[in-house]
């Protein structure tokens, strides 16, 4: 039971929608990069879910070339990412195509027994996700036959099929363990969402009860506004006849 008013940070749009998409999307593409040293482009590229991480690595994977396969488990995302222009399928038969997998589900064993059994010889296996229990690696252990750390941040485990599966970053989080995670200029508003969150909280712990909140939205708008204003990008204002317009409608 809570004690204390919390603010999720994570829910805040000047969030997930910058440091997660863009994030993580450009991070963990990095990761792969310097782990490995690999082409993209002309590669098949598993991301197993579509939410704010996966859009992001998705998105940018394509960028570079790659034949991108999303797997989901929520219809809505799926449809999302087949009308984004990714293939879709279930993982067991998105495995035995894949040449780089990635995950980002916040969920376990994504990558599960059956999956690792059907992959390629010389896939590449990540995690962009919240632990390493994303791709089961105890089973990924238990049909080796053979380990080498070929480098710093791969591991080549050698199947009793003597196939070949590269995991890279321990199925740790590819952009922290083999990257330098996301850059400053989009933490910023991350760390702008939890510091004016603490700020919040301080101003106003007396009328807040013991629950989970969503970051005000006037926090939220405000962190883009000056987001932009760092950038020196300006927009435009509604007009009074604008505001009239839009407000007349019932
Ligand atoms: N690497 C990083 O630096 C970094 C940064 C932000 C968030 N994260 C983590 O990444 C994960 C995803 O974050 P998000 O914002 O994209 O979350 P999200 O909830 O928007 O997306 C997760 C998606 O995974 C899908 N999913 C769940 N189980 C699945 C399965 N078995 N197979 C296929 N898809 C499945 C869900 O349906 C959902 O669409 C979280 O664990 C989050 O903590 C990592």
């Amino acid at each position: 039971m809570l004690t204390f008013p919390v603010i999720a940070v994570n829910e805040a749009k000047t969030k997930y929608l910058f440091d997660n998409r863009f994030g993580t999307g450009q991070s963990t593409l990095d990761g792969i990069l310097r782990a490995t040293d690999i082409l993209i482009a002309g590669k098949k590229f598993v991301v197993c879910g579509y939410g704010w991480c996966g859009k992001g690595i998705a998105s940018r994977a394509k960028g570079m070339g790659a034949q991108v396969i999303v797997t989901e488990v929520d219809p809505m995302r799926a449809l999302e990412a087949v009308m984004d222009g990714f293939e879709v399928m279930p993982i067991n038969e998105a495995a035995k195509e894949g040449d780089i997998f990635v995950t980002a589900t916040g969920d376990l064993n994504v990558i599960d027994k059956k999956s690792l059994t059907k992959m390629k010889s010389g896939a590449f296996l990540a995690n962009a996700g919240h632990f390493d229990c994303e791709i089961n690696l105890e089973h990924l252990a238990l049909i080796s036959k053979k380990v080498t750390q070929v480098n710093e941040h791969v591991r080549e485990y050698t199947t009793k099929t003597n196939k070949k599966l590269l995991l890279i970053a321990e199925g740790r989080l590819v952009n922290l363990g083999a990257a330098t995670g996301h850059p400053a200029s989009v933490m910023d508003l991350s760390f702008a969402n939890q510091a004016l969150s603490i700020e919040y909280i301080m101003k106003n712990h007396s009328k807040l009860s013991s629950q989970v909140y969503d970051v005000p939205l006037n926090i939220d708008n405000a962190i883009a506004k000056l987001k932009l204003s760092a950038m020196k990008i300006k927009i435009d204002k509604l007009t009074e006849e604008q505001k009239k317009y839009l407000n007349s409608w019932e």
